[in-house]
């Protein structure tokens, strides 16, 4: 889809995925605790959606707490977890009153039942909305996900539902948390590290990076029109000459 934007017009990719990274530097620039950069970037992930579908971009995944963020400090693991559940409890209301269809990624059963029992609720009732699908990643890891895609299908092939020969990668994708959503076609990090930290491992796989030094906290719709240009300058060949 092509948008004309302040005058440009632009290719709108359909699948943007963002590593939200820079809340805790984005704090300590201030001399605030790591907590205040996160719930900062709560607030930039609100808008940034609402930007996104906006610009007609009809998917958004975001990376909120990744299977390795366990390792932080159980202060600062707490304080994301209560951010999370006040949000997954705000969404229901802005998502039904924008039109926007939530899904969660990840292995949700490592989470607490409450927000577990929130997550089911806001998906059960944004399922038929459908201006843009918002995909938020909580103890997600892109090999963790792979590691579930294949206990469900050796469980499928060891009961005899499925032939192991008749494996092919569109039955993988199906059985990713990321079932019936297209590959992302950009994907942005910000706070200027150029790693994908186990997001995505088996969608990003023909998606272009745009890396900005840009902390979560302060990206904007202009950095998100500014990585959609840089988009539309790349050549997307596909491995084809
Ligand atoms: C990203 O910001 C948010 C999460 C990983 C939950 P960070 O908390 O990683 O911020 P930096 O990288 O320490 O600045
Ligand atoms: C990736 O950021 C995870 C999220 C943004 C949720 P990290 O800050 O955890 O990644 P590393 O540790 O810099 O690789
Ligand atoms: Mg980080």
């Amino acid at each position: 889809m092509t948008k004309v934007i302040n005058g440009e017009e632009l290719n709108i990719p359909t699948h943007v995925a963002i590593i939200m990274d820079g809340n805790g530097r984005w704090a300590k620039k201030r001399h605030l605790p790591r907590g205040m950069g996160h719930r900062e970037g709560g607030k930039t992930m609100e808008q940034i959606l609402e930007d996104a579908k906006d610009l007609g971009i009809r998917y958004l995944t975001v990376y909120a707490f990744s299977t390795e963020n366990w390792k932080r400090s159980v202060e600062e693991v707490t304080g994301i977890m209560n951010l999370l559940r006040k949000y997954l409890k705000d969404c229901v209301e802005r998502s039904l009153k924008n039109n926007m269809r939530v899904r969660v990624i990840g292995d949700t059963s490592a989470l607490a039942e409450d927000i577990q029992e929130s997550i089911r609720h806001l998906e059960e009732v944004t399922k038929d909305c459908d201006s843009i699908d918002f995909l938020i990643a909580i103890n997600y890891g892109g090999r963790d996900e792979i590691r579930r895609a294949v206990k469900k299908l050796t469980a499928q092939a060891a009961a005899g539902t499925i032939d192991p020969d008749s494996i092919d990668e569109q039955m993988i994708s199906d059985s990713l948390d990321t079932a019936g959503i297209p590959d992302p076609d950009l994907l942005i990090r910000t706070s200027g590290e150029e790693r994908l930290s186990n997001f995505l491992t088996w969608q990003l796989a023909y998606t272009e990076f745009y890396f900005t030094d840009c902390l979560w906290p302060d990206f904007d719709r202009d950095e998100l029109v500014t990585a959609i240009r840089y988009y539309n300058k790349r050549d997307r060949r596909f491995g084809g000459a």
